[in-house]
């Protein structure tokens, strides 16, 4: 019988930042993040009969080498683990719901695809799987780690604390049964500054956190921030989880300025929608705030109640000038 798995996985966006990792993909802190629900990956995987080409990779229909290789790389990685890798050849159709260019992370929705539908054939092959999300998110971290939160919806964390049982640095789990009820359908505008690819790659970025002279107060301060916004994410209190992810966002791009080389990947624009979006929350005191990528992009973060208010915001000072993508995490 024919065996072939078929997945969506949407990307996410990190409220505390995962930014330097050791070993195996493993992080250096613990990450929570919101997954989103529109931007997402669409991916088949097909198991035919081994030939000698390991792997043909359609995006968008087309032949991609550059991604193509990256996978088989991984595949490669993984095989020993998933030893049904090595007795088919795969055909694998991916598609994003969002445009290629918009400068969202794809390859966490990418990865995450990925590993559901290895998972999801490892389970149509007839073995053994224990957990079926807390695996496919093991290997969606091994492609890429933010990868690993995006295979649950709403909020995920990933990254061992004494604050969450079954919390691990291999694989995230869910923090959808402690959250408060305001984070259901939390926006997340991205205002789209520049849409090139990045200069720099995260990967380098996270090298760089090996010998970056602030490293180890960067991470004590990303731990007291994940204690802080998980009691913040189950009480609701929203000045507080302003405060720590907005301040999360900006010790990213600090840590990005003070690295041996250091990189800026904030522009004029960028500092200019922040400033509009404080200014906005001091005047109206709607709980609007902001985070950031790896990128010039920023992510408006807000309650669903105050949608209306904060759309004509939006349009009355970003729309003329620039791409907005309205997503939420479920
Ligand atoms: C700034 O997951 O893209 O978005 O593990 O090397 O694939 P690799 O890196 P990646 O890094 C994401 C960095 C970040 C913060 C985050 O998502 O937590």
């Amino acid at each position: 019988m024919k065996k072939i798995a078929k997945w969506e996985s949407p990307s996410n966006i990190a409220l505390i930042k995962y930014w330097g990792k050791h070993g195996g993909q493993l992080p250096n802190n613990p990450s929570i993040s919101f997954t989103l629900t529109n931007s997402k990956t669409i991916t088949s995987v097909e198991l035919v009969s081994k030939t000698d080409k390991n792997i043909e990779f359609l995006f968008n229909n087309d032949i991609s080498e550059s991604f193509s290789t990256r996978i088989e790389n991984f595949l490669n990685s993984i095989s020993s683990e998933l030893p049904f890798i090595n007795d088919y050849s795969f055909i694998i159709k991916s598609k994003n719901t969002f445009p290629h260019s918009a400068g969202i992370a794809s390859s966490a929705s990418a990865f995450s695809a990925l590993a559901l539908c290895l998972i999801d054939l490892k389970q149509q092959l007839g073995f053994k799987i224990t957990d079926f999300f807390s695996e496919a998110s093991y290997f969606a971290r091994l492609g890429s780690g933010s990868a690993c939160r995006s295979v649950y919806g709403g909020v995920a964390l990933w990254g061992e604390t004494d604050l969450i049982e079954n919390s691990s640095n291999k694989f995230a789990v869910s923090l959808n049964d402690i959250i408060h009820p305001i984070f259901k359908n939390y926006h997340d505008d991205i205002i789209i500054v520049n849409s090139e690819k990045k200069h720099i790659s995260s990967s380098l970025g996270h090298k760089l956190m090996d010998t970056n002279p602030y490293r180890n107060i960067k991470y004590k301060q990303s731990k007291i921030n994940l204690n802080e916004l998980l009691l913040s994410l189950k009480s609701g209190n929203l000045t507080d989880f302003i405060r720590i992810t907005e301040s999360e966002a900006l010790s990213l791009h600090s840590m990005m300025m003070l690295s041996n080389p250091s990189f800026i990947l904030l522009q004029p624009k960028t500092l200019q929608i922040i400033s509009e979006i404080i200014r906005f929350r001091n005047h109206t005191k709607i709980p609007i705030s902001f985070t950031l990528d790896a990128g010039p992009n920023v992510h408006v973060l807000y309650p669903h109640k105050f949608t209306d208010e904060v759309k004509e915001f939006l349009s009355d000072n970003f729309n003329h000038n620039c791409q907005i993508i309205n997503d939420f995490t479920s």
